[in-house]
């Protein structure tokens, strides 16, 4: 079976870590958001993706120069301006010539939804597009959804106010279309599917949900990449890759290069090619490739992106250090910071609650 990815945002959300990358391609655990969703579709026979781009497009590209990326082929779609969800969805489709039912997915989505169900759901349905429901507890951040007994959506509300969501159970980011679903609209255009093109087939009995309640989280924000993170390492989800790695008592190692001096008292990973010094904690520590974290620093509930240096004596806690960035000795960061890709903090400076620069 074919998905369409939607991976073409600015990711504004996540930035600074995104001013130069695109939020699926950022690091989570050994594997980019992205390769973890492309896992998750190879587990439903997905054997063909086509990736709908339009921020650095070439990052993508150039990461999977063969076409092929954890067993799927891979196609690009690249718009030349953003033309939205619903107008991704259709230039993509028809960039790949998509004429049979598909799957489509929002790329910054972390789960472990049946899509299988939702796909035999659809055709006994014979509906034009079945989406996938998921309750969470703020319902205004996403897509809220009403259905009757029969599973088709009545109502369909792109963020709401919190106090007029009429239910917390939201659109989850994975759909089945027929390639007609989006006909109404021409290619090439700048449209919505979440504002236009659900409540549209909804006002017109087209649109089917099917409710799951499996593992699922937007790593779309610090907060949540952070969470996503932390759900892998510390096994609240199944059916989730680490890459090769080895155990030292509660240190998960990958890579032959990779250097631990240090100590580990809670579940951790180290990425490969990266180094942890003597008289350093690590207490749920995600330490990507290519990093080096000097000797007595502090690490905790943190991911560490790949290339950052970590100095002496720092403590971070709670917070995402960005690819390359630098956290010299005596800094401490804090309660939820973001450091930006390639930002070099000064030396004993304290970061609390901050996205540095802001
Ligand atoms: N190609 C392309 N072009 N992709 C885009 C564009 C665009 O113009 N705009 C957004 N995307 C991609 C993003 O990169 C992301 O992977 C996906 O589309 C969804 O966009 P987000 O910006 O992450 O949307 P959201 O999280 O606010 O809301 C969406 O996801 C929720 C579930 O996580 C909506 O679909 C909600 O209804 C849903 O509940
Ligand atoms: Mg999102």
């Amino acid at each position: 079976m074919k998905a369409v990815i939607l991976v073409g945002g600015y990711g504004s959300r996540l930035r600074p870590l995104t001013s130069d990358v695109p939020k699926q391609m950022l690091q989570v655990v050994g594997l980019t958001m992205l390769e973890r969703v492309l896992d998750q579709l190879a587990r439903f026979g997905v054997d063909e993706a086509v990736l709908s781009l339009g921020y650095l497009p070439e990052v993508f590209t150039s990461a999977y120069p063969t076409g092929e990326a954890r067993g799927i082929r891979l196609s690009y779609a690249v718009e030349d301006e953003p033309l939205d969800t619903g107008g991704a969805i259709r230039f993509a489709a028809e960039s790949a010539k998509l004429d049979e039912t598909f799957i489509v997915v929002n790329g910054d989505v972390l789960n472990e939804i049946d899509i299988s169900k939702v796909v035999a759901f659809h055709h006994k349905r014979r509906a034009l597009a079945t989406i996938s429901l998921i309750p969470v507890d703020d319902p205004s951040a996403y897509g809220v959804v009403t259905t009757d007994h029969r599973g088709r959506v009545t109502d369909f509300i792109e963020k709401p106010p919190r106090d007029q969501a009429p239910t917390n159970t939201v659109n989850a980011g994975s759909y089945v279309l027929e390639p007609e679903a989006l006909a109404t609209f021409g290619c090439g255009e700048r449209f919505s599917i979440e504002r236009q093109v659900f409540p549209d087939l909804a006002s017109r009995g087209a649109l089917y949900a099917v409710a799951s309640s499996s593992y699922w989280i937007d790593a779309g924000t610090p907060e949540t990449l952070l969470r996503a993170a932390m759900d892998i390492l510390v096994g609240n989800r199944s059916n989730v890759a680490i890459p090769g790695h080895r155990r030292r008592g509660s240190l998960l190692i990958e890579g032959e290069k990779s250097l631990m001096e240090g100590r580990c008292d809670s579940v951790s990973y180290l990425g490969a090619g990266s180094v942890v010094r003597q008289g350093s904690l690590l207490r749920h520590a995600v330490i990507e490739t290519n990093v080096v974290v000097d000797e007595d620093v502090t690490l905790v509930n943190s991911l560490v992106l790949p290339g950052a240096v970590i100095g002496r004596h720092a403590v971070i806690e709670g917070s995402i250090i960005g690819a390359g960035a630098v956290v010299p000795e005596h800094a401490v960061v804090l309660g939820g910071s973001v450091v930006a890709r390639n930002a070099e903090l000064l030396p004993g400076c304290r970061v609390e609650s901050e996205r540095v620069p802001s």
